[in-house]
């Protein structure tokens, strides 16, 4: 399979559907990108960040990566950040977090080495510090499924520290952040309720 027909097939099929949707669908995107909203998600193949909440080409910024974290030192994720903020004013960023998430599992398991290892150690990280917490679950899953909200609260406060976040907050320009997590067995969203718009 050394050219992949399908996805092109697919790929004529969808963007034809677009216009025959709105004769003016490119015409439109070509000339402006206004997304009002950051997704900052996991990679996994199973949370689709702009079908889960229903939005078009052109409004919804997406940064995803494994076990969708916000690390202080990671370029990508940061100029991803400072991007949305800076140039394209975006309004909210949505950290979404998922249930039976991987990466996570994996830091509970905390057997993963190399790269893989070194990227989840905020994850390990933050399960050690809510240890207590944690071990009060009975049955694994639902350590599990607690430390995969736990992992969503500590990103969205990664970002309130953030200097472009604070020195943005200090201005007229709005940005509210908030954490999220789906459910993979429902398709539904929830808020964890934790969103932050400055003082
Ligand atoms: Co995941």
């Amino acid at each position: 399979m050394k050219h992949l027909p399908g996805l092109f097939r697919n790929n004529r099929k969808w963007a034809l559907a677009n216009v025959e949707k709105n004769p003016n669908f490119y015409l439109h995107l070509c000339d402006i990108q206004k997304p009002e909203y950051l997704w900052i998600g996991c990679s996994d193949s199973r949370v689709p960040a702009n079908e889960i909440v229903g939005l078009e080409p052109g409004e919804l910024f997406v940064h995803r990566n494994v076990a969708n974290i916000v690390p202080l030192h990671d370029l990508n994720a940061m100029t991803v950040i400072e991007f949305a903020i800076t140039k394209l004013k975006i309004k909210h960023i949505i950290v979404c977090g998922h249930y039976n998430c991987s990466g996570v599992k994996a830091a509970i398991d905390n057997n993963e080495k190399g790269i893989i290892g070194d990227w989840l150690k905020p994850i390990v990280n933050l399960k050690d510090r809510n240890a207590s917490e944690l071990n009060k679950h009975k049955h694994g899953s639902d350590k599990w499924s607690r430390l995969c909200e736990l992992n969503v609260i500590e990103q969205v406060k990664n970002l309130s520290r953030l200097d472009v976040v604070k020195s943005t907050w200090r201005t007229n320009q709005y940005l509210a952040l908030h954490g999220w997590i789906y459910d993979l067995k429902d398709g539904l969203l929830r808020d964890l309720h934790v969103t932050m718009m400055g003082d």
